[in-house]
Formats: C-alpha cells, sequence, structure tokens
C-alpha cells in the first residue's frame, strides 16, 4: 500500500506534494513525510501519523525548492515511528527514496551493506543505501540506480531524488505508478487523484519502467533492458470528482452518488456488455475473482447468473485461486473484478490464469491500473474515483454490471436495463437527508452494542456478507453475516437479550427469512427489518422499494448510510478506518 508522489517544475513544490498525499491517504495513513531539494540542499520533514493529525502541516508546506518526492505510509517493514517514515536517504544524503511495495530480499539486501548506517527498520530505506553501494562500484547516479532496482525482488513503486543532478527517477514493478503531465512540469505519483487539479494529461507505466525525470522525461524499461517510449493519455474523470465538495466525508459523498453510478451502469455500451455474455458463454469454466467488498458483489453474480442466465459459475477469492488453478484449461474465462485494479491476491490470480493459457477479462474502476494492464478484456464500472477507503458506490456499479451482463446472457439486456432505470428514484430516495436521519436514530440505539448480525437469503445473502463488513470496518462493532437458514446451525448460540440482527427481506424470500427472524426474536434478539413493508416482527423499520433482481443494490444502501452514522456516533474516522487501507498491494 503507502502513497507516493512527486514534483518537478517551476512552482513551489512542498504546498502540491502535500496536497497530492491528502489525495492519497486512503492509501495509508501511519506516518508522513516530504523531500524537498532547494540550491542544492535536502529538507526533509516526516512524522508518524495522519497529515492533519501531526500538526506538522505547516512545516512541510513551508520546505523549500521546486523539486521533492513525498510519501503517506501504511507500515508494513518496520512499527508506526518518525525513523520508519519515509523519505529515506543513503549514508551520503545525496540519494533520498519514497517507496510503494514489499522488497522480498530485503535480509539479503541488508548482509551486503554491512559498512552502511541504516538508521530504520524499513525494507525501503535498503534502496537508497543499495543505490549508493553501486555507486561505490564507479556506477554513476542512473546506472546505479537501475542495477539497484533489478536486484529487488517482491514489488515496488519508487521516487528517487538524486540531490545531485536536480532529478528524480520514478520506477515501478507490481505497485501502481503513474505521471501526471503538466506545463513544463510532472507528477510521478501512485494514483491520478494525487495530481488531478494540475493535470488531465497521464502517463500510465508499466511494469519494469525506470523513467528519468528533469525538463522533460527520459523512458527506460529494466526488463526490456532497452529505452521504450511511452504515451500521454486524457484523463476523463473531473476534479470536482475527486474532491469532498459539501459533504464531511467522502464515504457519505459516495454513497450518495450511487444514483449517478447506476445512471452510468445503464449507460454502458450494449455491445460490450453483450460481448463479455459472449465470452461467457463460450468460456469452458468461468471463474470470478475478488476479494473483500468485489467478492460479495461476485457471490452476487453468483446468484445473479444461476437465476436470470441460468449458468454456473465459480467464485473464488483471491487468495484462495491458487488451490483451484489447475482446473484452468486455455478455453477457461477468468473474470476478476477489482475497484482498483491492484489488489496483489487478485492480480496473482490472473497472473496463475495467464500462466494456464486461460482468457482473463477484468471489471475495474480504475483505468490504467495493474489489472487493466495484464488482461486480455477491460470493462470499466466508471463509478468515478472512489476515495473513501469503504468500497460503496464501486460495489454497487460492480452489482449493477453484473446484473446487465446476466441478463445479455439470457438474450434479454433490455429487461436488465428497465429494471435498473426504474431505480433510479429509488435511490435518490434511499439517500435523502429524511433516510439518513432515520438511520441515525437507529445508529444511537446501536452505538453501544459489541456484538451485531445480518441475515439474508437468495440474493440477500452476499447482502448480508457485504452489510456485515460495511458494518464492522468502520465502525468496529463486530458484525457477522449469515445465511438465514445456517443461523440454526450454530450461530444462534450467540444471540442474546437485545442482540441486533438486521434481516434483509425480499418478496421471494420473505416467508422462510421472517421464520428466521422470528426465530431471533424469540430468543431475545433486536430485529432491524431492511424490507418492502413492516412486520410485527420488527423492532426498528427501514423501508427499502422492491427491486427483483436490482434488491441487492437498493438493500445495501441504508446499511452503508447506518455504517457512517455509526463511525460518527463512535468517534471513527468514516473515511479512514484504523489499520486499513484501500489498496491492498500486498498478499
Ligand atoms: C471494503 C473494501 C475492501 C475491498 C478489497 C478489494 O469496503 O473496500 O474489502 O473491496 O480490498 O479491493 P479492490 O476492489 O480494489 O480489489
Amino acid at each position: 500500500m503507502c502513497g507516493i508522489v512527486g514534483y518537478i517544475g517551476e512552482k513551489e513544490a512542498a504546498p502540491i506534494l502535500l496536497e497530492g498525499l491528502k489525495k492519497l491517504e486512503y492509501r495509508g495513513y501511519d506516518s508522513a513525510g516530504i523531500a524537498t531539494l532547494a540550491k542544492n540542499t535536502v529538507h526533509v520533514k516526516k512524522d508518524k501519523g495522519k497529515i492533519n493529525d501531526i500538526g506538522f502541516e505547516a512545516s512541510l508546506r513551508a520546505l523549500p525548492g521546486n523539486i521533492g518526492i513525498a510519501h503517506t505510509r501504511w507500515a508494513t517493514h518496520g512499527e508506526v515511528t518518525k525513523e520508519n517514515a519515509h523519505p529515506h536517504s543513503d549514508c551520503s544524503g545525496n540519494i533520498i527514496v519514497v517507496h510503494n511495495g514489499i522488497i522480498e530480499n530485503y535480509q539479503a539486501i541488508k548482509k551486503t551493506l554491512n559498512l552502511h548506517t541504516i538508521t530504520s527498520d524499513t525494507d525501503s530505506e535498503l534502496i537508497a543505501h543499495l543505490i549508493e553501494h553501486e555507486m561505490d562500484s564507479g556506477k554513476d547516479f542512473i546506472e546505479a540506480s537501475k542495477s539497484a532496482l533489478k536486484k529487488l525482488e517482491g514489488n515496488y513503486a519508487v521516487l528517487i531524488l538524486n540531490r545531485k543532478e536536480n532529478q528524480i527517477v520514478a520506477s515501478r514493478d507490481g505497485s501502481p505508478l503513474v505521471i501526471g503531465v503538466g506545463k513544463d512540469e510532472y507528477f510521478p505519483a501512485s494514483d491520478i487523484p494525487a495530481f488531478l487539479n494540475h493535470t488531465k494529461k497521464v502517463i500510465y507505466l508499466s511494469d519494469g519502467d525506470f523513467v528519468i525525470i528533469n525538463k522533460n522525461l527520459e523512458f527506460f524499461n529494466l526488463e526490456e533492458d532497452k529505452k521504450v517510449e511511452r504515451e500521454i493519455d486524457n484523463i476523463e474523470w473531473d476534479a470536482e470528482e475527486a474532491e469532498k465538495g459539501d459533504f464531511d466525508h467522502y464515504m457519505l459523498k459516495e454513497i450518495t452518488e450511487q444514483t449517478e453510478t447506476i445512471q452510468k451502469a445503464i449507460d454502458q455500451n450494449e455491445d460490450e456488455i453483450n460481448y463479455i455474455a459472449k465470452q461467457i458463454k463460450e468460456g469452458y469454466g468461468i471463474f470470478l475473482v475478488a476479494c473483500g467488498t468485489a467478492y460479495h458483489a461476485c457471490l452476487n453474480a453468483e446468484y445473479l447468473f444461476s437465476k436470470i442466465a441460468k449458468k454456473h459459475i465459480n467464485v473464488v477469492s483471491g487468495s484462495e485461486f491458487p488451490h483451484f488453478k489447475h482446473f484452468l484449461k486455455e478455453n477457461s474465462l477468468v473474470i476478476a473484478i477489482s475497484q482498483s485494479g491492484e489488489t496483489a491476491d487478485v492480480l496473482e490470480a490472473v497472473k496463475a490464469a495467464k500462466s494456464m493459457k486461460s482468457k482473463v477479462l477484468s471489471i475495474i474502476n480504475v483505468k490504467g491500473s495493474s489489472l487493466d494492464r495484464l488482461s486480455d478484456i477491460t470493462f470499466y464500472t466508471k463509478a468515478g474515483p472512489e476515495i473513501c477507503v469503504l468500497s460503496t458506490k464501486a460495489y454497487t456499479a460492480q452489482v449493477a454490471l453484473l446484473l446487465l451482463i446476466a441478463y445479455a446472457i439470457a438474450e434479454n439486456l433490455e429487461e436488465g436495463k428497465n429494471n435498473l432505470k426504474n431505480l433510479y428514484n429509488l435511490t435518490y430516495n434511499l439517500t435523502a437527508l429524511s433516510t439518513r436521519e432515520h438511520i441515525r436514530k437507529l445508529a444511537e440505539k446501536l452505538k453501544e452494542k459489541n456484538h451485531m448480525f445480518t441475515i439474508g437469503r437468495g440474493i440477500m445473502y452476499p447482502t448480508a456478507l457485504e452489510a456485515a463488513l460495511k458494518l464492522k470496518e468502520v465502525s468496529y462493532i463486530h458484525t457477522e453475516g449469515f445465511a438465514g437458514g445456517n443461523l440454526k446451525h450454530g450461530p444462534v448460540a450467540l444471540i442474546e437479550k437485545g442482540t441486533p440482527c438486521i434481516v434483509f427481506v425480499s418478496e421471494d424470500t420473505e416467508k422462510e427469512i421472517l421464520s428466521n427472524a422470528a426465530e431471533i426474536r424469540s430468543r431475545g434478539g433486536l430485529i432491524i427489518g431492511i424490507a418492502p413493508k413492516d412486520n410485527d416482527l420488527f423492532d426498528y423499520f427501514i423501508r427499502v422499494p422492491e427491486a427483483s433482481f436490482a434488491n441487492s443494490i437498493t438493500h445495501i444502501i441504508p446499511v452503508q448510510i447506518l455504517a457512517y452514522q455509526l463511525a460518527l456516533l463512535r468517534g471513527c474516522d468514516p473515511d479512514k478506518p484504523r489499520n486499513l487501507a484501500k489498496s491492498v498491494t500486498v498478499k
């Protein structure tokens, strides 16, 4: 994880880097730091904690110079301390590094650097010393950097500031890195929002790329061992899309944006959807692979494909995929679903699929991401930038697309579109202020609870799983999701007087799920019904419309809002839950 950003141009670097870091905080917020270069002197400020918490924002902003690099950290090697915060430097102070990724052979590298003074516990600091070590044997900075990077095992995106030459080297292998291109200025960064206020032109780097950034850009690829050309692309997002605007938090902004993302799903190119449907029909063995919330979208697809398209698919969690790899054949189709396109477990699965010569189709939100580059076919969810660490609008965009694909397989795409069209007004009402207030009152009742449960049947079962994930990751209240019918096989032992249980009701599962609700209520459980109509069993009722196969979209929205309200009432940061990062780029 971690976010890195650099600047080289004619403006003051520090404010630009600071602004970029704030946009990248979703990638990690254990510590932050900036190094700038002015009149041959390197200035560094770094500390642990979030940029705003540390109170060192002003000192970061005041760093002088028109060139610099910056980092926001999600700790892997070494505790969260000031010493382990980036940037890191070599012994001479001439080579300064920020790094995102993991160096797997860091112990072996460290042994070769026994003459160097290493001041942190990080693997990243070793990169600066390794370059210095290579220079000691007579290489110039560029050759030494190339040679050092080739020795790294694992994955990295690095920015290396060279004090002597006023230049930055940017290189990636397995971790994301793009370069924003302005007028006489460049912004290498982990992700586009870091520079979207300054330019809408971007260069997507490939694995092995090594870029010398100075007055212009010089591209080299370490794997191909030669100079390469890279094209400038236009960014379709607007800068405002990556801003909070009038909202207190990105989480609430992104929840309310779901009305538009559903509309964008409806507007997706029909030929492309039909093309994907064709690939699925022709595939011999279809595997959907994803992690976390995106995995729940895949579980939704399992039901949608079964019910709408009468098509069986296999859903595998990214990290478990290696255990099923041997089933793959040349005509198998692996569909990877990911918001970021950078999730390490999903990338590993895709590489495994490629090694078996299977076709890889990806459904992703971030254009130019690693998954985008690895896939044979890519389909964009077009949900716009999702900045909050929790996935909300990207999830419903994934589900909406999967629903359309299921209808397309059944050769009835129009019906799928109509199903989604009806949702437009419905989702608007679900995110309206009055609904939010109703849910806030529920949050007041739940805020002191230690455990909660969510249950659903059929397509509401993945919704129960996703609801439990949303609630626990942002409110830190332990919440588990179950299939309604499974509760009596063990989990019901945990129900005590007042234990909250959220029950997802849809028309087709009403009878059975209400029986399950009754079983919980008779043991003292507090029943929260998310349903099209009220019922005597409910202690608290949230009305949602009956939307048939799109119920997974309507029913999850109130829980996203509940999770947000609970976070606020419990003093948690909804955009940056503890221990989490948005792109999980480690296995
Ligand atoms: C939960 C959440 C995570 C991600 C998971 C996969 O709110 O955001 O569970 O869904 O880390 O991330 P992507 O979709 O980027 O592959």
